[in-house]
Order: structure tokens, then C-alpha cells, then sequence
């Protein structure tokens, strides 16, 4: 019993080190708000791309979007051959804001 008990923490423990790597404490949600606001929103307004608000995708599709630096996003992104500028501090910092505001949280953001 208790070697499954430490088989079970230690694949825990090991499966939340990549997941933990963003850390949405730290993240400056209004700084987040603000890169979604001038750049996110300008394009993704429902003419230039399809609209994607925070209160659009659950926590834990962001997670999956902006986890290991953004890969996900830079991925869809570039398919589209559109170039984001974004560093390492802001993809945390939308992660923090899109948390905040996701479809399961308590205030949904539309950023309108
Ligand atoms: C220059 C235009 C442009 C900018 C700026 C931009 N996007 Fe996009 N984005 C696109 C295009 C084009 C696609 C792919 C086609 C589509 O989904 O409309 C896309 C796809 C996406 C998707 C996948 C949509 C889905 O449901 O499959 C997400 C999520 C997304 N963008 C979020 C963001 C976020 C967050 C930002 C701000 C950091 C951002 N985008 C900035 C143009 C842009």
C-alpha cells in the first residue's frame, strides 16, 4: 500500500513540474489584460480572425495554449503566418489574465 502511495506522489510530482512551469501568481493580470487588449483583440475582432475572449476557452484550454512558452499559440500562429511578439514574462502575464477570466472562472472576460 504504501509503495503505490509513493509511486502515485512521485508521478505527481513529476507530471506537475512541466504543468507548473507557467505561474499564474506571478503573472501581472493587468499587464495580460492589457497585451489582449492592443494585441490579441485587434486582430481576433470577428473580421481579421475569429474572436477569441478570455471567457471563450475554459482554464484549462489556456493552460494548454500558453504552457511550455506559449508553444501551442506560436504553433497556431504561425500555420496562419502571423508573427506574435510576445515574450516569455508577457505569455505568463496572459496566463495569469486569461485564468482570471476564463469560461469556468467566476467573471468571464469579453474584454469589450
Ligand atoms: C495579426 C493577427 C493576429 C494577432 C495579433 C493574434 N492572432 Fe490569434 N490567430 C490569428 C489567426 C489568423 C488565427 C488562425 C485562424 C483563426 O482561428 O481565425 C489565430 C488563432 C488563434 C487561436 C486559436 C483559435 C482556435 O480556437 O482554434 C487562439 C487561441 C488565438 N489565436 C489567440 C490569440 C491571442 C491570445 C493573441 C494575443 C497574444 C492573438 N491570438 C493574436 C490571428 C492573430
Amino acid at each position: 500500500m504504501k509503495k503505490v502511495v509513493l509511486l502515485i506522489c512521485a508521478i505527481l510530482m513529476v507530471s506537475s513540474l512541466s504543468v507548473f512551469a507557467l505561474n499564474r501568481k506571478k503573472g501581472d493580470i493587468k499587464h495580460g489584460k492589457k497585451i489582449f487588449r492592443e494585441q490579441c483583440k485587434a486582430c481576433h475582432d470577428g473580421k481579421h480572425a475569429k474572436k477569441v475572449r478570455p471567457a471563450y476557452k475554459t482554464r484549462a484550454q489556456w493552460k494548454r495554449y500558453l504552457k511550455n512558452d506559449g508553444k501551442k499559440l506560436f504553433r497556431k500562429h504561425e500555420k496562419a503566418k502571423v508573427k506574435l511578439n510576445l515574450t516569455k514574462k508577457d505569455i505568463n502575464d496572459l496566463w495569469s489574465f486569461c485564468y482570471v477570466g476564463a469560461l469556468d472562472s467566476e467573471k468571464p472576460q469579453t474584454c469589450d
